[in-house]
């Protein structure tokens, strides 16, 4: 290519000058083409990070932001913010002749990338031998400095008791005790910015849903998740919890990848009033879109209906009912029972295309 058929016409300056960022693509080259003060810069419009396309961000002084995880990086030069310098996208030389910005397409600098060190979660999921293992997830929400009785957590603990019996490894993970972030919504700007390891797990060392993670991917064998009925669905920390658990069930979705394998759900479920069925059917098609199996069985409940509309009858009756005790054993049985079958068989994929919905194409 001669010298000048390198310098490519992208488009008129007043026009490109009317937005301050955009993306546009010039013979398949993607660009982040923006203007401030009457000075055009030009970037690739792949980010470092997870691929963003840096043209739909937003401009920070001299910096375009990148729109999925705010990544930054110099409009003009590709370089990162200050202290993230290595990592740099490619830049291209641009000038503006005869009211055209004209762009080098041939003369970019280099992508390079500062080595970040991978999460601990993004390790590869393989079971660790021992002893089965059961993370019982209690999301009934109270005070944890002034914790009171709860009928779904006092079940829970009959389950784990039971499963410790049997010889299992448990785990209690209370989601009240723990400080975490509500899903920020990445996969509503694209699917491949819902990351695994969630995107703000990686960006927020303080978010402590790592925990929960670490439980459903890597350690346990089997999760028991009980639940009280608050106004017929299950509790708000449950519904906090499944919404950053879509990085799980999104990974199948961009990648194939199945992150829980050979791993059993069951669940309890507790009500002063009724509605236990929905709440069943809500949790079992979520976590059947996890991977998760189900044991025959796969949930216990109580309520005691419309009609009773007396609570401290209620948390009398669950404290004291033998049956119910009895029924959360049985259930972490019937779990441990299904874990080490799927265990031993070791069937599960791996990988599975889009989750079997192959007939709708992931837009790029
Ligand atoms: S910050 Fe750009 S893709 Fe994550």
């Amino acid at each position: 290519m001669a010298a000048d058929e390198n310098w490519v016409n992208v488009g008129s300056a007043e026009e490109l000058s009317k937005i301050p960022l955009r993306r546009i693509t010039v013979k398949n080259r993607d660009l982040a083409v923006s203007i401030e003060n009457g000075t055009f810069g030009v970037v690739s419009n792949a980010c470092n990070h997870a691929g963003g396309p840096l043209g739909e961000g937003r401009l920070d002084g001299d910096y375009i932001v990148c729109p999925w995880h705010n990544w930054k990086f110099h409009r003009c030069t590709g370089t990162g913010e200050p202290g993230f310098e290595e990592d740099r996208v490619p830049a291209y030389p641009v000038k503006v002749e005869n009211g055209r910005v004209l762009v080098n397409l041939a003369a970019a600098t280099r992508r390079t990338k500062k080595p970040h060190d991978p999460h601990p979660l993004s390790r590869t999921v393989a079971r660790v031998p021992g002893p089965l293992r059961i993370a019982g997830i209690a999301t009934s929400a109270m005070d944890a400095d002034n914790p009171r009785f709860s009928g779904s957590d006092h079940l829970l603990g009959h389950a784990l008791a039971e499963a410790a019996k049997l010889g299992a490894e448990t785990r209690l993970i209370r989601l009240n005790e723990l400080k975490f972030r509500a899903c920020e919504g990445y996969y509503s700007k694209s699917a491949r910015a819902c990351t695994w390891p969630c995107s703000i797990t990686q960006m927020d060392s303080n978010d402590q849903m790592d925990r929960v993670y670490e439980a459903f991917v890597h350690w346990a064998d089997a999760v028991i998740v009980a639940s009280p009925i608050r106004w017929g669905a299950a509790s708000s920390l449950y519904f906090k919890m499944a919404e950053r658990l879509n990085c799980v069930q999104n990974a199948v979705t961009i990648r194939n990848q199945v992150l829980i394998r050979n791993k059993v759900a069951g669940f309890i479920i507790v009500g002063g009033q009724d509605n236990i069925q929905a709440v069943a059917g809500q949790m079992l098609g979520f976590f059947a879109e996890l991977g998760f199996i189900f044991p025959q069985f796969p949930y216990i409940a109580h309520s005691r209906g419309w009609s009773r509309e007396d609570m401290e009858r209620n948390v009398e009756v669950v404290r004291n009912s033998a049956e119910l005790a009895e029924g959360a054993a049985m259930l972490a049985k019937r779990c441990l029972d299904l874990a080490a079958h799927l265990i031993t068989r070791d069937e599960a994929p791996k990988s599975i295309e889009r989750g079997g919905r192959k007939a709708h194409a992931l837009p790029v």
